[in-house]
């Protein structure tokens, strides 16, 4: 049994290696260290994609999937997938390649860089899908909804940009709406069961996590949120 756990092992390993290597070499993968130049970023990723689409976000993106299909249903926006792990963003930047959808980007990198990258008012719209809940205290500051992260997206959003955030995680999502509310958000939309609700098909559209949770009876939970009045 040992044995073949660490086989299980290497072999993962060997195969996250080689989707890498591939994410590095493909035209709509792009990587973002803070070291890098965000001039050269902002540069690669203008280039590629479409001119003058409106742009939505996915953040902590995962496997993309969902990314994927918003792209594939609305081809006069521009999407980009971001998450720190690239061996995760492979499966759809390959999977947009073949299809020939061009009109989405998969980025590696911390959301701690998101304002180099991306302007101040340059975003129609953040999706920020089943982030980890870093439940530990001491982990707090790493949550995606925490309110350093949410002044970030307040900064990019333009003023009738709006934060999408779903999760199975009840104990995060109520933390959570307690940040909105004191980082002054205006809730727009709220469910505490997504897929029973009367609210847009496009929401429903499943991440890889939300697949699991809701194949286990796990409710899902979703708030959309403004910055400003509209
Ligand atoms: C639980 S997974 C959810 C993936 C996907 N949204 C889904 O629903 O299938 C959370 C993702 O957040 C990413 N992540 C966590 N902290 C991050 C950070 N600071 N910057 C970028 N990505 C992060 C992880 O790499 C992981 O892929």
């Amino acid at each position: 049994m040992k044995d073949l756990e660490v086989e299980g092992l290497y072999i993962t390993r060997k195969r996250k290696k080689w989707k890498f290597a591939h994410f590095d070499s493909y035209v709509n993968c792009f990587s973002h260290a803070r070291t890098d130049s965000p001039d050269i970023t902002k540069q690669a990723l203008e280039s590629y994609l479409p001119v003058g689409q409106p742009l939505v976000l996915e953040i902590a993106a995962g496997n993309a999937q969902f990314s994927l299909q918003l792209a594939k249903k609305y081809p006069d926006h521009n999407f980009i997938a971001i998450d720190i792990k690239s061996d995760r963003l492979y499966t759809s930047a390959k999977q947009a390649l073949e299809e020939g959808v061009s009109n989405i980007a998969f980025l590696r990198m911390s959301m701690h860089e998101l304002e180099h990258i991306f302007s101040e008012q340059s975003v129609k719209v953040i999706w920020l899908t089943f982030p980890d809940p870093f439940m530990r205290k001491r982990s707090i500051r790493r949550r995606l909804s925490h309110p350093l992260f949410l002044r970030k997206y307040r900064d990019i959003l333009k003023d009738t940009g709006l934060l999408k955030f779903k999760t199975d995680n009840r104990d995060l999502f109520l933390w959570s709406l307690e940040q909105f509310v004191a980082e002054n958000w205006i809730f727009a939309e709220l469910t505490f069961g997504l897929h029973e609700s009367a609210l847009s098909d496009d929401y429903k559209i499943m991440t890889y996590y939300e697949q699991k949770f809701t194949a286990e009876g796990i409710p899902i939970n979703l708030v959309s949120l403004a910055t400003h009045k509209h």
